[in-house]
């Protein structure tokens, strides 16, 4: 679409002619306000030059410059990756690199985007098969240009009218660059993409790289990996359909050996899509580092027709000096200004409450009613209802897709719990999984078809449920209509968007066998689309993006969700883990974090509810216990922490978060400290596992803060050293730091700081 829009703006500069026409340098200046954004960002300014007697763009914002250049043989090269440059520093031609016979200068030259042909032995960024057999493409330099802080460059094979537009636009405030590709078939007939990447980004040539990504599985999402770049390939995928939790789509490579999370130079990035995906990490023949992303190349294959563009996902990236921390606070920037909806100004998230982990599926109106009371009491502004209320949903065996209000577990609709929730100054928020089936259920009988699968195999069950074609266009309008409905019927402020299976037997048999695979495509882009439009038609609805846990949560899918689940393991201890991993990527302004019942479900660990308040009070707070089941005490201690979390909230979610002590490697502490926006405060959290040989938990030291300032210290849950003053500067709280007594297992404290 964006393509489209431009696609008359793009001025064909030949080369040649370009020199002839004397174009010298073309600058775009980009000034971003502050006062458009928020009152932490500066006055940025993003700037896009390209000189036409060397062939160098420019890119520089922020505090990053990225620079490429045209070589000899046509061919997009990155030139430069990494900290901002003076202007006055120019960069000369690029030049291909060559090595030996062997290794043909296409392999060895660190291009942007390039084409499986001419001798490509590193992973090609498109590859196709042409009607008559050929799987040659060359793609070279046809054109650029220039929209605001977007450059637009077009590619073309040597020979056959398939053209490739690389967009790359640059954020101001971050200096992260998005990156995508588009495809466009202007031959007579049908071709079909088999590998399809964004884009790859390359380092500066070194060997001494270290790669983080994330892994995990369902109850232990996010873990952080670490491990050295290698002369070899890292893969990092889904091949599920969706996200998926065992890799997620971000990556960050820093110098091996350094230690401090705040220095040091980082490149990161991550990938905008919701559906099978692959970035792989590449060390050369020439130890140069290239990462490429986009679909995943197993089982993949798109028929684009004749006049038709397909457009890949964006790929974001970004560099930063401060270390791991400062991307990561980088990516937060970006998301809550740049992606989610609202931004740059996205709601603040509600203290909710769901009751899933007390019922399970036995949801019912006098059920639902009690606890309302009860959470309103604790000063909880949306009361959720899970799994349960539709169909005949009494078990994961059966309902799933037959999306009308269980008559006998709700006689009168949902009205009189809506009704009731408002009058209790609470919004409403529903459970829903709409890409699903139960066999067991009146759509599947009446659909059959409508599943993923391969006519006369079996159709794999998981959690007893199938996976329905979002790809047809009648399921599409189905799931849309459903949920319009829904929301045409029934006053509901926000939609907990499930997704509990991954795909099998990916087969769609209603089209020709040849675009049987588009499904990777379709069905993702389905999914945004629908989002995209319920979002239009009902724009108070707030979308919660679940994944039996964090099995959907990537940069595509928050332009649609205004948060997501990270896991379904609510243990608040493993939660330090999974949190932890989490923030790398995503920011806690749209990180779910439910209070659950002690013993957990998951270790069965005992944890005080000030413990697990204080975890989850470092995302976006909830709660998810038996209301039923509590004490006055512990009542009381809710409201009180619920009341302390409100007057954080914003710091926490949309402030710069730094990692103090990081649970990871087995550490026996975890300390966070996040600092608001506007600098006027920071929250911090401690955790200790527990505690040894006598030794004093670490001192904290805290960071952010301005040295000359002076901020007073509040405790709101455990005890600081008695010789801790009331009040101190910046410098102070930075190096001498505080001393927190924590002392036995399980044990927490958090303090605030404000700004005199
Ligand atoms: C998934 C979600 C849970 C809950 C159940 C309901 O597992 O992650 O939070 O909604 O589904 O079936």
């Amino acid at each position: 679409m964006m393509i489209e829009k431009n696609k008359e703006k793009i001025v064909s500069l030949g080369l040649r002619s370009a020199i002839r026409k004397g174009v010298q340098l073309l600058v775009i200046l980009a000034v971003v306000s502050a006062c458009a954004r928020n009152s932490r960002a500066q006055t940025q300014t993003a700037s896009i030059d390209f000189d036409a007697t060397t062939r160098v763009f420019r890119m520089d914002a922020a505090k990053v410059s990225y620079v490429l250049g045209l070589n000899e043989a046509g061919e997009l090269q990155t030139l430069y990756w990494g900290k901002r440059l003076p202007k006055s520093d120019r960069f000369s031609a690029a030049k291909q690199t060559g090595a030996s016979a062997f290794e043909m200068p296409v392999s060895t030259t660190p291009q942007e985007f390039v084409g499986w042909g001419g001798g490509l032995f590193v992973e090609p960024d498109l590859k196709i098969t042409f009607p008559d057999g050929n799987r040659d493409l060359v793609l070279k330099y046809a054109s650029h240009s220039l929209d605001g802080n977007r450059l637009f460059i077009v590619m073309k094979d040597i020979q056959l009218e398939v053209y490739v537009t690389l967009e790359y636009e640059l954020d101001a405030e971050t200096g992260i660059l998005r990156r995508s590709a588009t495809i466009e078939n202007r031959t007579k007939e049908s071709f079909t993409i088999e590998q399809v990447a964004s884009g790859t980004w390359n380092l500066p040539r070194g060997t001494d790289y270290r790669l983080r990504y994330l892994t995990g599985r369902w109850a232990a999402e996010f873990n952080v990996q670490q491990q050295l770049v290698r002369p070899g390939k890292t893969v990092l995928e889904s091949r599920r359909g969706t996200t998926g939790a065992q890799n997620n789509p971000w990556f960050a490579i820093d110098r091996a050996g350094e230690n401090d999370p705040e220095h040091g130079d980082v490149w990161f990035g991550a990938l905008g899509w919701s559906g099978s995906w692959q970035i792989t990490v590449e060390q050369d023949q020439l130890q140069q580092v290239r990462v490429t992303g986009g679909m995943n190349a197993f089982d993949f294959s798109y028929v684009l027709k004749s006049g038709e563009r397909f457009q890949t996902p964006y790929f974001y990236g970004g560099y930063s000096e401060e270390g791991i921390g400062g991307a990561s606070r980088l990516m937060h920037s970006l998301e809550v200004d740049s992606i989610l909806p609202h931004h740059p100004k996205p709601k603040l998230r509600p203290v909710l409450y769901n009751s899933w982990e007390a019922t399970a599926f036995d949801v019912d109106e006098a059920g639902q009613l009690a606890l309302a009371d009860k959470a309103a009491n604790l000063g909880i502004e949306r009361f959720v209802m899970d799994d349960g209320w539709f169909g005949e949903r009494k078990n994961d065996h059966a309902g799933l897709g037959d999306w009308w209000v269980n008559r006998q577990k709700f006689p009168h609709g949902l009205k009189p719990l809506i009704d009731k929730l408002h009058s209790l100054n609470m919004d409403f928020g529903l459970w829903v999984e709409p890409e699903m089936v139960n066999p067991d259920s009146e759509l599947y009988r009446k659909h059959p078809d409508w599943v993923l699968n391969f006519p006369g195999r079996p159709r794999t069950e998981g959690r007893n449920q199938l996976v329905l074609n979002l790809a047809r266009p009648d399921v599409r309008a189905y799931v849309f209509g459903f949920l319009d409905k829904l929301l045409n019927e029934n006053d509901i402020a926000f939609l907990k968007w499930d997704y509990n299976r991954n795909w099998s037997e990916p087969g769609w048999p209603a089209v020709p066998p040849a675009e049987e695979k588009n499904v990777y495509v379709d069905f993702t882009r389905n999914f945004y689309s629908i989002l995209a439009e319920l979002r239009q038609k009902h724009p108070q609805v707030e979308i919660e993006s679940c994944s039996g846990g964090g099995s959907r949560v990537d940069l595509g899918v928050m332009q649609y969700t205004d948060e997501v689940w990270p896991s379904d393991n609510t243990d608040a201890f493993d939660r330090l883990s999974i949190q932890n991993g989490f923030t790398y990527a995503y920011t806690p302004g749209a990180m779910m974090a439910w209070v659950t019942d002690s013993p957990t479900w998951v270790n069965q660990r005992s944890l005080s509810l000030e413990y697990r308040f204080l975890s989850s009070m470092q995302g976006s707070l909830g709660i998810g216990a038996n209301l039923n089941k509590w004490t006055p005490e512990d009542f009381a201690k809710a409201k009180q922490m619920i009341a302390e979390y409100k007057q954080i909230r914003e710091t926490v979610q949309r402030g710069a978060l730094y990692r103090l002590i990081s649970p990871e490697q087995n550490s026996e502490q975890s300390v966070t400290e996040t600092v608001s926006r506007d600098g006027r405060q920071a929250v911090t959290f401690a955790f200790l596992h527990s505690s040894h040989e006598f030794y004093p938990f670490p001192r904290v030291f805290l960071r952010g803060l301005q040295p000359d300032a002076v901020y007073s210290i509040k405790a709101f849950a455990g005890r600081l050293a008695e010789d801790t003053p009331a009040q101190a500067s910046g410098a102070y709280w930075m190096q001498r730091g505080i001393d927190v007594d924590l002392r036995g297992d399980f044990q927490d404290a958090a303090f605030t700081l404000a700004r005199q």
